[in-house]
């Protein structure tokens, strides 16, 4: 018989489709070699009970005379464990399975002669021979092989390394007395190479290493790397989650710092935000001065200025110190003036001044317009218009739009309302009407300055205007309620009809209209 030795042992116990190949050639000494049926392979465990079964099939015209059961270590000489006539009782010689191997059931027959060995040991792995001795053919054997699995111990470790530019193993795990051999596989976004080794186990079992090697980076630490360990004697794979834990100096950047630090600021403040690991040992804020200004509060990361004066127009150094290293950031601080500047000033004088000269300007011309449309109202009524008298002054959305008309405006400077509305004068009081106006007032468009304050200078032109009016209008029939200065939105308007609606007209609430050319000029 071939004699196997440990080595090809082990590569035929990983083949098993070859093994059994071989099986059937060492096993194949005749056509009758068929007749004795046995299990090719058995797996077991360390410990377990095995069972070895035999049987000679079609005995038909053939004596059997006896069984033996013939151990075949994968080194050293073959052995009789167990021997059956059915004249006597079994007998086992002395071989390493004494005491653990009988026949199942304890009284076989010798067409069925299965033999159990309990607390299989690694050692027991081998060779079992069912050999029948038969007349007139001779013997007659069937073999099976004792395949003794390890259960593994697996574990995992992580590797704690410094970030660096070099290959490094940052993770291992094993996988200890296999058999067969382990299969270890790594899972993770990391990116590096597993590599196995594998070393001898005791009871010729194996035991796998596998290092996951890499160039760690700072943004490698924390991130998952799971160690997979596959075995035929488990059901699943055992899986080890773990985080890479790689160690770098500080990584700092000072926050809160806007650019915008003006004289007189108070209470900003700069964050020195650090990522290190380990943790750092201590944040140290400095100014390139060497000399910590007296209106900053230093609390942690955090640098407060509590006001903004020339004394901290300079370079703010943040610096984490961690057991790797140390590392700094910098702001420099440009520290500017208050906001008003003399150039600033000069250029808004000079519009206020010009402002008020081209309201003078339009002050006059309003009294011309005021005057005209005076005239011509007064022409309505006596054509049977309304009692009403109405007068608009300024006025409509292209008045305010053009900026001619801007005095239409209420309100002085700061005042709020100002642009654009139209309102109508019955017969008030003009310094009454002031205080009504904010109520009914919508503004079409947001004021410049310039517009406040030619609608103030205007309607101090006007208020005097409407006096003079109030004066001679008394002698009027006026029937009007109580005298208010009405402020109405433009669209208003689209609600009236008149009998006066025409290109020339604008008809107002009270059902009178005025011209536009009137309002337009
Ligand atoms: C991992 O293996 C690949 C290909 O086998 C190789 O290109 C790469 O450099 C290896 N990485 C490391 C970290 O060894
Ligand atoms: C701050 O320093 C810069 C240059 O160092 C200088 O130009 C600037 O005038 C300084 N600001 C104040 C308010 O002193």
């Amino acid at each position: 018989m071939a004699r196997l030795d440990a080595r090809n042992w082990l590569d035929l116990a990983s083949m098993m489709g070859l093994l059994c190949l071989v099986a059937s050639i060492l096993a194949g000494h005749g056509v009758a070699g068929q007749r004795v049926k046995v299990e090719a392979e058995v797996l077991s465990y360390p410990g377990q009970t095995v069972n070895l079964r035999c049987a000679f099939t079609d005995a038909t015209g053939i004596q059997l005379t006896m069984v033996t059961w013939i151990y075949e270590p994968k080194e050293g000489d073959r052995i009789n464990i167990a021997v059956f006539h059915p004249k006597f009782a079994p007998n086992y010689p002395d071989s390493p399975m004494k005491g653990r191997v009988s026949f199942s059931p304890s009284t076989p027959e010798l067409a069925s002669p299965s033999i159990q060995i309990s607390e299989v040991r690694m050692t027991d792995e081998g060779r079992y021979i069912c050999e029948y001795a038969t007349y007139p053919i001779g013997n007659e054997q069937g073999i099976t092989y004792l395949i003794m699995l390890a259960k593994p111990q697996n574990s995992a470790s992580i590797v704690t390394v410094e970030a660096g530019t070099k290959p490094v193993v940052v993770a291992r795990c094993e996988s200890v007395d296999g058999l067969p051999a382990s299969q270890i596989s790594w899972v993770t976004t990391a990116n590096g190479n597993g590599t196995s080794v594998t070393k001898d186990g005791k009871d010729n079992t194996v035991t796998m290493i596998s290092e996951y090697v890499m160039v760690p980076t700072a943004a490698d630490n924390g991130k998952d790397i799971s160690c997979v360990v596959n075995h035929r004697t488990q059901v699943k794979a055992e899986s080890f989650p773990l985080k890479l834990a790689v160690q770098y100096p500080p990584q700092v950047t000072i926050e809160g710092y806007d650019n915008n630090w003006y004289m007189g600021r108070t209470n900003v403040v700069l964050t020195c935000q650090a990522s290190s690991n380990p943790i750092p040992i201590s944040v140290l804020w400095k100014t390139m001065s060497g000399v910590m200004p007296d209106t900053v509060q230093i609390t942690d990361n955090k640098l407060k200025v509590l006001k903004v004066d020339e004394a901290v127009n300079t370079t703010f150094v943040c610096e984490v110190k961690n057991r790797i290293g140390t590392t700094r950031d910098q702001i420099t601080a440009n520290v500017r003036e208050p906001t008003v500047n003399p150039s600033n000033a000069g250029v808004v004088a000079g519009a206020v001044i010009g402002s008020l000269l081209a309201l003078l300007l339009v002050a006059a011309l309003i009294a011309v317009l005021v005057t005209r449309s005076r005239r011509q109202q007064q022409g309505y009524r006596a054509n049977g218009g309304s009692d009403m008298k109405t007068r608009m002054f300024g006025g409509g959305k292209k008045a305010s739009k053009n900026g001619t008309g801007g005095g239409a405006g209420p309100g002085g400077v700061g005042g709020g309302n100002n642009n654009g509305p139209i309102y109508v004068y019955n017969e008030s009081s003009s310094h009454q009407a002031l205080g009504e106006k904010n109520n009914h007032h919508q503004p079409l468009t947001t004021p410049t300055a310039q517009d406040i304050l030619l609608s103030n200078e205007l309607d101090d032109a006007e208020r005097r205007k409407f006096d003079e009016l109030e004066e001679e209008e008394r002698y009027d029939n006026f029937t009007g309620g109580a005298p208010i200065l009405q402020l109405r939105p433009p669209n208003d308007q689209d609600d009236i009809i008149g009998d006066y609606m025409d290109d020339d007209m604008e008809s107002q609430r009270d059902g009178s209209v005025i011209s536009r050319t009137a309002v337009y000029v």
